[in-house]
C-alpha cells in the first residue's frame, strides 16, 4: 500500500471512528469509489466556456499549461458557448471516469441535473470562474473565481469619480454592453454597478443589451445604440473588454472619438485593453484574473487527495486606469 493511500485509510478510519457525518468528497468515500493510485498521473476532465474573448484564450492557455507543469492529464473540451455541450462533455467525462472534473458554466442555472449524476458517480467538481445557482451546494466541492459583483461596483465608483469631474451637472447617459445572457458575470456586473450607480441619480442607464462577450456583437450592437439618435450618449459600460473594442470601432466608424465623445469603461484588464488604454481610446479597465491554471491544478490534486477546500476562492485583481497604460503593458501577462 502506497504512503498516500495509508493516509486516506487513517483518515477514513479516524473519521468513522469519531462517527463524523461523511460528506460525498470525504476520504472515506473517495477510498471506497475513486481513491486514486499516487503512481498514476491525475485525470481532470476540463469543460471551457468557448474561445469568445482575449481573457478566454488566456484563460484556456493557463489551464493548459498549468496542467502540463503539474503532471496532470488534462482532457480539455470547449463547448462554444452552448450550455448543452457543457453537459455532454460532463457525461463523457463521468463514462471515462476522471479523477476529478472542472467547468466554467456558460450560464448559471440548469445544472442540478448533470451535478447530481457526477455525485452519484463520486466524480468531485471544481467551478472555476463562474458560479452556479443549485439547489444543493453538495453538488461541487469549491468554487475559485473573480467577484463579479465587486468588478460591477469599481467600474461604478470609477464612472462616479470621472462624472463628478467631467459632467458636473445635468443628466449622464450610459449605455451598456452586456455579456452572455443568464451568465453569471453578466448578472453580477450588472448587479454591482446598478447597486453604485444609484449614489448619483443623474446617472442613467438609457440603453443595454447583451454583445455575448465578443468583439463583433459588441461593435454590432454599439452601431445600433449609435443609430439611435434620440438620446445623447455620455459613458459606456461594457461587461468586458473585447465588447469595448468592439464599440470603439464602432465610435470611430460613427465619426466620434471613443474615451473622449464617450467615455468607456470596461473589465478584465487583458493586453487589449491597455493597448486602447495607451492609445487614448479608453478610459479604464476593471482587474478580472484569468490566470487561474496553477491554483486549479493544486486545488484538483487536494480534492482527490480528500483534504478540505474553501467552498469559495477569490482573486484578487485591480483597476487600471488609462494615465497608467504605457507603463503597465509591459507587466501584463494576458
Ligand atoms: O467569465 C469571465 C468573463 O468571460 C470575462 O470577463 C469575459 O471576457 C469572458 O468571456
Amino acid at each position: 500500500m502506497t504512503a498516500s493511500r495509508r493516509h486516506l485509510l487513517a483518515r477514513a478510519t479516524c473519521a468513522l471512528a469519531l462517527g463524523t457525518a461523511l460528506s460525498p468528497f470525504s476520504p472515506f468515500t473517495l477510498l471506497a469509489s475513486t481513491a486514486h493510485a499516487a503512481d498514476k498521473p491525475l485525470v481532470l476532465g476540463f469543460s471551457q466556456v468557448g474561445a469568445e474573448s482575449e481573457w478566454r484564450t488566456a484563460n484556456s492557455n493557463s489551464i493548459k499549461d498549468a496542467a502540463k507543469q503539474a503532471g496532470i492529464t488534462l482532457k480539455f473540451a470547449d463547448a462554444q458557448q452552448k450550455q448543452e455541450n457543457q453537459v455532454k462533455a460532463i457525461r463523457s467525462f463521468i463514462a471515462q471516469k476522471v479523477d476529478v472534473i472542472a467547468f466554467s458554466p456558460v450560464v448559471e442555472s440548469g445544472w442540478d441535473t448533470v451535478l447530481r449524476e457526477a455525485k452519484n458517480a463520486k466524480i468531485p467538481v471544481i467551478l472555476t470562474d463562474r458560479a452556479v445557482k443549485v439547489s444543493d451546494p453538495s453538488l461541487y466541492v469549491t468554487f475559485i473565481g473573480s467577484d463579479f459583483v465587486e468588478e460591477g461596483r469599481k467600474a461604478a465608483r470609477w464612472l462616479i469619480d470621472w462624472a463628478k469631474q467631467n459632467a458636473p451637472t445635468g443628466d449622464v447617459n450610459i449605455v451598456e454592453l452586456q455579456g452572455t445572457v443568464g451568465s453569471a458575470p453578466a448578472l453580477d456586473r450588472k448587479r454591482g454597478f446598478e447597486e453604485v450607480i444609484k449614489a448619483d441619480p443623474r446617472l442613467k442607464i438609457v440603453r443595454s443589451q447583451s454583445g455575448d462577450f465578443t468583439r463583433a456583437k459588441g461593435k454590432e450592437v454599439m452601431e445600433a445604440f449609435l443609430k439611435a439618435k434620440d438620446k445623447k450618449i455620455h459613458v459606456l459600460f461594457a461587461h468586458n473588454d473585447d465588447m469595448a473594442i468592439g464599440a470603439i470601432q464602432a465610435i470611430e466608424e460613427a465619426g466620434l472619438k471613443p474615451a473622449k465623445d464617450i467615455a468607456i469603461v470596461s473589465i478584465d484588464g487583458v493586453r487589449g485593453a491597455f493597448q486602447a488604454m495607451a492609445a487614448g481610446k479608453l478610459n479604464v479597465t476593471v482587474e478580472c484574473n484569468p490566470m487561474l491554471g496553477p491554483q486549479l491544478m493544486q486545488l484538483a490534486r487536494d480534492v482527490v487527495a480528500g483534504k478540505p477546500v474553501a467552498k469559495r476562492i477569490t482573486t484578487e485583481e485591480g483597476v487600471f486606469t488609462a494615465d497608467v497604460a504605457a507603463k503597465e503593458l509591459p507587466n501584463r501577462k494576458y
